[in-house]
C-alpha cells in the first residue's frame, strides 16, 4: 500500500564527498542520478550539490504537499536581483518570476490559451504541419535526426499562433541560441562553482553572443508590429495592449522581451521533445504503431485534421498522454523553501531547494501497472493512476503549465497529420534520455524518413 502522507522516512543519499556532495555523479548524469536514487533509497531523499541541500520527493503526496497545498511555501528559486539559472535567459518572465508580478502577467496571458481559441490555433497548427510535411518531399528515404525536425517544427507553430509571425529563415541560429543558453542556464544551477557572467570566459562569451540574438530577435518582434500597428488578435497583441488595473500603465519593453522569449522557448521546447520521444516509442512498438495507422487512417481518410477530429483520435491522445508518462519533458520541478515548514512528517529549513521528481511519479510501482512499458491502452481501458498527482507532466497547483491545453491538441495533432503519411524507422541503436532542463535524446534520434502508402478509400 502507498504510503500514508505522514510516514515518509528521509535518507541522505549515500556517497557525498566533502565541500562538493554530489556534485560529480548529478553532473555527469542528472536524469540517471535522480532515477537511482530514487530507486535504490526511495521516495524522499536529501543530496547536495556544492553548498546547496537539496531533497528529492517522488511521491504523490509529497507533490501534493509542495506543489499545491504549500504552495505559498515553496516558491520559485530565481531571484530578479541575482538572476542565475533559467532567470539568466528568460529573465523575469512567466517561468521565472513570483509574487505579484507572476500574478499579473499569468493574468494578462492566460487568456489566449483559452479553449475556445483552440479550434483556430489548431487550423494554423496543421498549416504549419503541412507546410513542413512539403519540405520533407524531397528527402523521403533520407536518415533525419527526427529531436531536430520536431524542434523546428514545434519553433514555427509557436511563433506563427502566438506571433502571427515565421521564423523559418532563423529557425538554425534559434536551435542553436537556445541550446546553448539552456545548457548555460542549467550548469549555472547544477554547478555551484561555474564562473559568474561577467569573468570573460569562451563559454560566458558565446552565452552573451547568442542572448543578443535572441534579444534583438524579440525586440524587432515588438518594434515591427508597434510600427505596423497591424492587429492580429495573438499573443503579442495581448501583451503590447495590457494595461495594469490600477495604474493604467503597459508592459515595459524588458517585460515584453521576457514574456515573448518565455513563450517562444517554453512553448516549443517541452511539445518538440514530447514528439521527438513519441516517434522514438512508436517505432520500437509495432503493435501501437499499427493501431495509430488504423486509427488515422480511418478517421481522417488523407485529410488534414482539424481540432474536431481529435476527438474522434482517442487512441492517438493516449500515444500522446503514454508518451508524455515515460518521457515528461520537465522531469523534475524545482522550488525552494520560503521558510521552515514541514512536509509529510519532515521538517524542512527556510532556503533548501526541493525537486518534485516528475520522471520518478511516473515509473512509480505503487501507483502504476506495468510502470516502465509504453501500454497507451491504460488511458482508454480508464486505468488512471491510484493518485491524482503520480501523473503531472504539465505540473500542478498555481503554476501549471499555462500552455496546457495548447499542447495536448498540438501534440496529438502533429502526431496524426505527419503518421497519415509518413512512418519514420530507427536508425540508431540506442537512444540516452538525458535531462537538460527538459528531457531530451541525447545527440538527436536518427529515423529514416519512411513515406506510407495510404490505403485509396473508395
Ligand atoms: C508537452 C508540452 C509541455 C509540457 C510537458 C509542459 C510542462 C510544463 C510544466 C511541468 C510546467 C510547470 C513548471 C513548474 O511548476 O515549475 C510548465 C509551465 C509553463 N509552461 Fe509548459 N509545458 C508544455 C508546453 C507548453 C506550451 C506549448 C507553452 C506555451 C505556448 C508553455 C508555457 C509554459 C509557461 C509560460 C509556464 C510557466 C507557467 C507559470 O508559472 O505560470 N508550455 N510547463
Amino acid at each position: 500500500m502507498p504510503d500514508s502522507p505522514h510516514s515518509f522516512g528521509l535518507v541522505d543519499v549515500p556517497g557525498a564527498v566533502p565541500l562538493l556532495g554530489h556534485l560529480r555523479a548529478f553532473r555527469q548524469h542528472p536524469l540517471k542520478s535522480l532515477s537511482a536514487w530514487w530507486r535504490q533509497h526511495g521516495d524522499a531523499l536529501r543530496f547536495r550539490l556544492g553548498p546547496k541541500t537539496f531533497y528529492l520527493f517522488s511521491h504523490p503526496d509529497l507533490a501534493e504537499e509542495i506543489l499545491v497545498k504549500q504552495s505559498d511555501r515553496f516558491v520559485k528559486v530565481y531571484n530578479p536581483q541575482k538572476p542565475h539559472g533559467l532567470a539568466l535567459v528568460l529573465g523575469n518572465g512567466l517561468v521565472t518570476s513570483s509574487g505579484e508580478l507572476w500574478k499579473r502577467h499569468r493574468r494578462i496571458i492566460q487568456p489566449i490559451f483559452h479553449r475556445s481559441r483552440m479550434a483556430a490555433m489548431a487550423d494554423r497548427m496543421a498549416q504549419v504541419g503541412e507546410q513542413r510535411l512539403a519540405m520533407w518531399k524531397d528527402r523521403e528515404g533520407d536518415t533525419i535526426d527526427i529531436a531536430a525536425e520536431m524542434m523546428q517544427l514545434a519553433l514555427e507553430v509557436i511563433s506563427q499562433t502566438m506571433f502571427t509571425t515565421s521564423m523559418a529563415q532563423h529557425t538554425d541560429r534559434i536551435s542553436h541560441a537556445l541550446q546553448v543558453s539552456i545548457k548555460y542556464a542549467f550548469d549555472s544551477f547544477s554547478n555551484p562553482l561555474s564562473l559568474p557572467l561577467w569573468v570573460p570566459t569562451a563559454r560566458n562569451r558565446e552565452f552573451r553572443s547568442v542572448m543578443q540574438f535572441m534579444d534583438g530577435l524579440m525586440y524587432g518582434l515588438l518594434a515591427e508590429r508597434r510600427q505596423s500597428g497591424a492587429h492580429h488578435d495573438d499573443l503579442l497583441d495581448l501583451l503590447l495592449h495590457a494595461r495594469d488595473e490600477e495604474t493604467g500603465e503597459g508592459l515595459s519593453d524588458q517585460e515584453l522581451r521576457d514574456e515573448t522569449l518565455t513563450i517562444f522557448a517554453a512553448g516549443h521546447e517541452t511539445t518538440a521533445n514530447a514528439l521527438a520521444w513519441t516517434w522514438y516509442l512508436l517505432a520500437t512498438h509495432h503493435e501501437a504503431k499499427a493501431r495509430f495507422h488504423e486509427e488515422v487512417d480511418r478517421v481522417l481518410q488523407g485529410r488534414t485534421p482539424t481540432a474536431e477530429d481529435l476527438e474522434h483520435l482517442p487512441y492517438t491522445r493516449a500515444i500522446f498522454e503514454e508518451s508524455l508518462r515515460l518521457y515528461p519533458p520537465v522531469p523534475a520541478v524545482h522550488r525552494k523553501a520560503a521558510t521552515n515548514t514541514i512536509v509529510g512528517g519532515l521538517s524542512l529549513p527556510e532556503g533548501v531547494f526541493v525537486l518534485v521528481g516528475t520522471y520518478n511519479l511516473h515509473r512509480h510501482q505503487d501507483f502504476w501497472t506495468d510502470p516502465d512499458h509504453f501500454r497507451p491502452e491504460r488511458w482508454l481501458d480508464g486505468e488512471r493512476p491510484r493518485s491524482r498527482y503520480a501523473y503531472m507532466p504539465f505540473g500542478a497547483g498555481p503554476r501549471t503549465c499555462v500552455g496546457l491545453h495548447f499542447a495536448s491538441v498540438e501534440g496529438p495533432l502533429l502526431l496524426a497529420l505527419i503518421g497519415e503519411r509518413y512512418d519514420p524507422q530507427l536508425a540508431q541503436d540506442h537512444v540516452e534520455p538525458y535531462l537538460m532542463v527538459t528531457l531530451r535524446p541525447k545527440g538527436g534520434i536518427k529515423m529514416r524518413l519512411q513515406p506510407r502508402r495510404v490505403p485509396v478509400v473508395v
